[in-house]
């Protein structure tokens, strides 16, 4: 899983893993590219083993993704997860695996309100629903297919901080069993 910020989907997505009736993926690796990140400390808790790739140490995108690319390769690791990666990847990650071996958490009902800045954007446009989805990644940023989506509606009351809130409670509920059947499905195409 690569993660920039608190870490929360990582986490629901290890226990998830952990539960004993699902054998069929292990989170084995956590890459972060922010030092002092929530999910850092988060895999330090539960065990998993992380590695910091960070940006600030490259030339250019495509540079980090190369290294994040050749760790994940390394590794032998054949499904990623992208848990709230604040950062725009490039084609030398996203061309190094087989298509829909890369998947996206996103805090809004895709296609709407794509971005780093989705539940600012839903709550300055005054709509009265909003939520998360979980896509392939390609090649453009937030389109590439709806694998599933959960609706959170907006309130009078809400503010970035309890919107969030809300739409982390459906991306918990809705990343783990995805990311389970996509593994799933990987197994079976390529052993
Ligand atoms: C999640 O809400 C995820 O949808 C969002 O970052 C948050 C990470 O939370 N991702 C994006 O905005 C990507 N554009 P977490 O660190 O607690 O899992």
């Amino acid at each position: 899983m690569l993660a920039s910020g608190s870490g929360s989907n990582f986490e629901a997505l290890v226990n998830y893993c952990r539960r004993k009736d699902v054998l069929v993926a292990t989170v084995c690796l956590l890459i972060v590219n922010n030092p002092g990140c929530g999910a850092k400390a988060r895999a330090e808790r539960l065990g998993i083993p992380w590695i910091l790739i960070n940006h600030r140490d490259f030339d250019s995108r495509e540079l980090h993704d190369a290294a994040i690319t050749n760790t994940l390769k390394k590794e032998n690791i054949d499904l990623v997860v992208l848990a709230g990666w604040m950062r725009i990847i490039t084609s030398e990650l996203i061309n190094a695996f087989p298509k829909g071996s890369l998947l996206n958490i996103h805090p809004s009902l895709l296609p709407a309100f794509k971005g780093g800045a989705a539940i600012a954007d839903a709550l300055l446009a005054g709509v009265v629903k909003t939520g998360c989805s979980v896509h392939e990644v390609v090649l453009v940023v937030d389109a590439g297919p709806i694998l599933a989506q959960a609706e959170v509606l907006i309130t009078k009351a809400d503010d970035h901080e309890s919107l969030s809130a809300k739409i982390h409670q459906q991306e918990h509920l809705i990343l783990p069993p995805i990311v389970l059947a996509k593994a799933r499905h990987l197994a079976q195409n390529y052993g």
